[in-house]
């Protein structure tokens, strides 16, 4: 027996009534990031490989271990192929080089060259001899040849093959049919890439923002951003491997202001706001600044000097870090290393002075808004760009994924990316988590239709059955165009079913019959109050609409 086949390990499908729940989070989103003046942008779901080594940072979790890489392998440059022949053959054919001829959808390119000698040559160009290229160019030689015998020319029609060759001096060959199989020295692979699924879109936007000159606007840019991200995690509630994001990042030079504690405070209350506007109550702000890459290195020796004594004690993954990435041991989640941890050096005793104004800029911003926080001095991220102002929202009822949303500011790294200087700050809200948030606070009912239309036919009677399924049709048409949500069922059920659907579905039934068809009045129930209506069909439309809630 074969085996079924299923969604890969930590991807989903996401199915009703739940994509309404992620349908509302999206739309919700949209309308307050438009009331802040953000744009959205999108951006590929993959990019170079470069991207993330540089931005994200080669020693981090998410480049080293969980990223979906992959080489997009040397492929064979036709193009290339071609020019290289025409310029090598330009002699033979004088002005008239390489017309299209035979072109069709289904067959490649055959291209015709006529000579000086005023014969005809028909060329076809591909990576390798194989069967299908030598009939398609058979075929058109033939049909050719057709055409000039029918004219009475005494034109010659060759038919010729290019293929590369690895070597010089490899000999032409004729095949049984005369079509002349031509190998032609020299490389025409495009070199291949590194390409990586987007594992964030924090370090795309920053490319694009570089690609597309966002910086010679002058002009603050405030985008957002919803979609799939992927990172190879070990999968868990709250954790997958392909997962949504919605997030927005403030970028622009520095005369924009960019860097000003203003805009870290006000991307924060924007996400206090859209986390209220959701419904998401109970959710603690969590911020730290980890201050300029100057200061993160300086606090990085700091700790390693302090971790040196202690580490023995610790857990295995905290003795590697101690040694290669001092700043993620305050990361560690086991119990037992809690109390050294709290002990260590804060990262605040290392910022320089404009780092610690900036921090407290932001934080009395934020107190001036009314946007609680608590300070954790632990939170350092695990993403390398981060400079001064970092964040994250947690929600108790997450377990352990409890982070809703994290960011930060990242001042360097256009220019890690070969891009101007243009600092900037940005968040990305798991959208998954945000789902398992709402879903327990309130069930993921789907919001119930206007009508469902029973159509009661004879389900013997096929004539009948046609006729009163086509009306109802139609009248489901007349309901929908004029606004109305309207189910529609079928003329063989039989009452009861009706019924039972219809309750599960829509807030009224809507009976159509022979008798109703004939009198034109129509006999709608509310299922929340049980009373029976007899509407007169011309009226149905505004007694339902009247009526919806
Ligand atoms: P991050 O903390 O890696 O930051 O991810 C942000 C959020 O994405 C997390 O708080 C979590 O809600 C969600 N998330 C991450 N991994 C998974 C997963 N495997 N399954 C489900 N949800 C997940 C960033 O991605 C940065 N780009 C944020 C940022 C934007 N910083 C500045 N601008």
């Amino acid at each position: 027996m074969s085996s079924t086949l299923k969604a890969v390990r930590g991807t989903r499908d996401l199915l009703p009534p739940e994509t309404a729940l992620w349908n509302r989070i999206e739309a919700t989103a949209r309308a307050v990031f438009a009331r802040y003046n953000f744009g959205e942008i999108r951006t590929p779901i993959f990019e170079d490989t470069g991207l993330f080594a540089r931005g994200v940072g080669e020693e981090t979790d998410i480049v080293s271990k969980e990223m979906y890489t992959w080489e997009d392998g040397e492929r064979f440059d036709k193009d290339l192929l071609i020019s290289k022949w025409n310029l090598a053959n330009h002699e033979r054919f004088g002005a008239a080089i390489g017309e299209f001829v035979h072109k069709t959808a289904s067959t490649p390119d055959v291209m015709q060259y006529e000579g000086n000698d005023g014969n005809w040559e028909l060329v076809v160009f591909g990576a390798r001899p194989s069967a299908e290229l030598l009939n398609i160019l058979g075929s058109a030689v033939s049909a050719d040849r057709a055409l000039i015998s029918k004219s009475g020319s005494a034109k010659q029609v060759t038919g010729r093959l290019v293929v590369p060759s690895p070597t010089p001096g490899a000999l032409i060959e004729t095949t049984n049919d005369g079509i002349l199989i031509e190998p032609f020295f020299g490389n025409f692979n495009r070199s291949s890439q590194s390409l990586t699924l987007r594992p964030e879109n924090t370090a795309g936007v920053v490319r694009a923002y570089i690609e597309h000159k966002l910086g010679e606007t002058g002009q603050l840019q405030k985008l957002y951003y919803i979609g799939s991200q992927f990172r190879r995690e070990r999968p868990q509630k709250g954790r997958y491997r392909q997962f949504s994001q919605i997030g927005a990042e403030v970028i622009g030079p520095p005369s924009a202001g960019s860097e000003s504690p203003l805009r870290d405070a006000e991307v924060l209350e924007m996400l206090a706001t859209l986390l209220d506007e959701l419904g998401i109550t109970g959710w603690t702000l969590e911020i730290n600044s980890v201050g300029s890459s100057a200061d993160r290195a300086r606090y990085n020796e700091i700790l390693r000097a302090a971790l040196a004594p202690v580490a023995s004690q610790m857990c295995g993954d905290c003795q590697r870090r101690a040694v290669t990435n001092p700043l993620r041991v305050l990361d560690c989640k086991v119990p037992e290393d809690q109390p050294i941890i709290d002990a260590l050096p804060k990262i605040v005793d290392s910022l320089d002075e404009e780092s610690k104004k900036h921090f407290a800029a932001v934080l009395a911003a934020l107190d001036a808004a009314g946007v609680p926080y608590t300070r954790n001095h632990r939170l350092v991220r695990g993403l390398d760009y981060y400079t001064r102002t970092t964040f994250e929202f947690t929600h108790g009822g997450l377990g352990a994924q409890n982070a809703l949303l994290g960011g930060g500011r990242y001042d360097g790294l256009s220019e890690a990316i070969g891009g101007p200087k243009a600092p900037g700050i940005g968040f990305a809200m798991g959208e998954d988590r945000l789902v398992l948030t709402l879903l327990a606070i309130e069930s993921a009912q789907p919001e119930k239709m206007d009508a469902y239309i029973a159509p009661l036919g004879d389900a013997k009677d096929e004539a009948a059955l046609t006729r009163i399924n086509a009306a109802a049709l139609a009248l489901a048409r007349e309901l929908r165009r004029s606004g109305l949500s309207v189910e529609l069922g079928d003329g063989s059920f039989r009452l009861k079913k009706s019924f039972e659907t219809a309750d599960k579905v829509a807030r009224r039934i809507v009976i159509l019959g022979e008798d109703e068809l004939q009198s034109g009045i129509l006999t709608v129930k509310d299922f929340a109050s049980g009373t029976q209506t007899k509407v007169p069909r011309t009226e149905l439309a505004s007694f339902l609409s009247k009526t919806s809630c």
